[in-house]
């Protein structure tokens, strides 16, 4: 492969575990320089160190709550004054909140998901921008779903974030036309990271139950997705990629060998 990214900004959000840790690490394989944000500050100091082994040029690391529109000021501020610009921002910070229907949904899950999936986006994008209008060949990839593509029970308001995800990153695209830089959607499908976990509210049980009997996507095949869209050649946008393990044709037309 071509390695169009090295000595190149990397900016990740939800880098402390699952895609965005992965992602960081295959971004740190082609020399990079990486500016990593999430919660969890512990969690991003060993991905950090991990990537500095891993071939990063350069690794930073800030909190970073996508949900506070002063936190997202202050993270894309510390990116400025670190690398003056951004090549590459992935919107990776999200999660699913619960799995209740809707006649039985929590408000406080229902506002999680809306705040991080789809205003975050919004907020880092806005707050990022500025850093990345003079780079024609810069790339935004924003982490959707399968969930914003087909509606399931139990998945309203998540589902209804990945949607809005969809429809912000087509926005951007038409925005940006004319910039040089690239906007797209990596969909995956079922994946196991720490996003059920999450959603079932640290059940892992229950957790691991949606794993049963299937050889779902790993985090390193997604960010694989997500590394080789960022390393296209600058005339070159890779608009939507929808992946699914084998087993998985449908959310819910799942083959589990149970
Ligand atoms: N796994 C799947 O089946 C699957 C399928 C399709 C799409 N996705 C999407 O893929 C993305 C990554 O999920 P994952 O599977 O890698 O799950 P994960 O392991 O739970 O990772 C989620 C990441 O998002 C960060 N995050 C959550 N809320 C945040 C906030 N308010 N501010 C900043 N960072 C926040 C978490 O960091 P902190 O907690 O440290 O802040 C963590 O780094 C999400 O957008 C998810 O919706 C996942």
């Amino acid at each position: 492969m071509n390695n169009r990214l090295a000595g190149k900004w990397v900016l990740i959000t939800g880098a402390s575990s699952g895609f965005g840790a992965e992602s960081a690490r295959q971004f740190a394989h082609l020399g990079v320089n990486l500016l990593l944000g999430a919660r969890r500050e512990d969690r991003l100091a060993s991905v950090a160190k991990e990537c500095s082994r891993l071939g990063a040029i350069s690794v930073h690391i800030h909190h970073l709550d996508v949900v506070n529109t002063e936190s997202v000021n202050a993270f894309a501020d510390w990116a400025r004054s670190i690398a003056g610009l951004v090549d590459v921002l992935i919107n990776n910070a999200g999660g699913a909140h619960g799995v209740d229907r809707v006649e039985d949904g929590k408000d406080s899950d229902w506002e999680a998901m809306f705040q991080i999936n789809a205003l975050g986006i919004l907020r880092v994008t806005r707050a990022v921008l500025p850093l990345m209008k003079s780079r024609p060949g810069g790339v935004i990839l924003n982490i959707g779903s399968i969930a914003g593509r087909v509606a399931y029970e139990g998945g309203s308001a998540y589902c209804a974030s990945k949607a809005a995800e969809l429809s912000i990153t087509k926005t951007l695209r038409l925005e940006l036309n004319g910039t040089g830089l690239r906007v797209g959607s990596i969909d995956p499908g079922m994946a196991e990271t720490e996003f059920s976990l999450v959603r079932l509210k640290g059940d892992k049980e229950k957790s691991d139950a949606v794993y049963a009997g299937v050889m779902p996507l790993m985090a390193e095949d997604v960010a694989e997705a997500i590394v080789w869209a960022a390393n296209r050649p600058p005339h070159v946008c890779i608009d939507e990629i929808l992946m699914m393990c084998t087993a998985q044709a449908a959310p819910y037309k799942l083959n589990r060998k149970v």
